[in-house]
């Protein structure tokens, strides 16, 4: 059958057999950080993006992506980027076979909710096995980076302050729109 997807961002036509599984297609066309470990749902090594929702792409057809959009951490390198900086300073890359699945459904996690707390990211994570370590490395990483982004905005906000320290901008904005409501 002939299957039209997009995968990071390129548009794909591919003939493929019906039985084809997300897994293979993703890496079949060079997306080798998508991982293969149980094969049975329960790992999480394999969490792909469909429609920028995590799904486990060892259960999923690949007939199921007719016209969608697949991401991979291929395509999110620069959001990857920073979050896995965060857990390899604790120390918790081992294998690191785990850490693609892990980042992915970590950026999902932050995307939904930017600053979830200890039991929101465990919750969260919950699916993804790590047969090297006690998640606790990973754990101290992840919050870390809610701590950093919470600094980073605090940062840039004081930073619009000082720019504007009376809010004229601010006041000049308001009394415009008030014109065009007028
Ligand atoms: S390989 Fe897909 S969940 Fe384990
Ligand atoms: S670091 Fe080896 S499986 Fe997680």
């Amino acid at each position: 059958m002939l299957l039209t997807f997009t995968l990071n961002g390129k548009q794909y036509k591919e003939h493929i057999d019906p039985d084809l599984l997300l897994i293979d297609l993703v890496r079949s066309l060079g997306c080798k950080s998508v991982k293969r470990g149980c094969e049975t749902s329960c790992c999480g090594l394999c969490t792909v993006f469909l429609d920028d929702v995590p799904v486990l792409s060892c259960s999923v057809p690949a007939a199921r992506v007719e016209k969608r959009r697949v991401t991979t951490l291929e395509g999110l390198q620069e959001e990857a980027a920073e979050l896995a900086g965060f857990i390899a300073d604790q120390g918790a890359e081992q294998c690191g076979f785990c850490n693609p699945g892990t980042i992915m459904n970590a950026i999902a996690l932050f995307r939904e909710n930017p600053d979830p707390d200890e039991n929101e990211i465990r919750e969260y994570l919950a699916g993804n096995l790590c047969r090297c370590s006690g998640y606790e490395g990973q754990l101290r990483g992840l919050m870390a980076f809610v701590e950093y982004k919470k600094k980073k905005g605090l940062a840039a906000e004081e930073k619009a302050s000082l720019s504007d320290p009376d809010g004229k901008k601010d006041a000049a904005a308001d009394a415009g729109k008030g014109g065009i409501q007028a």
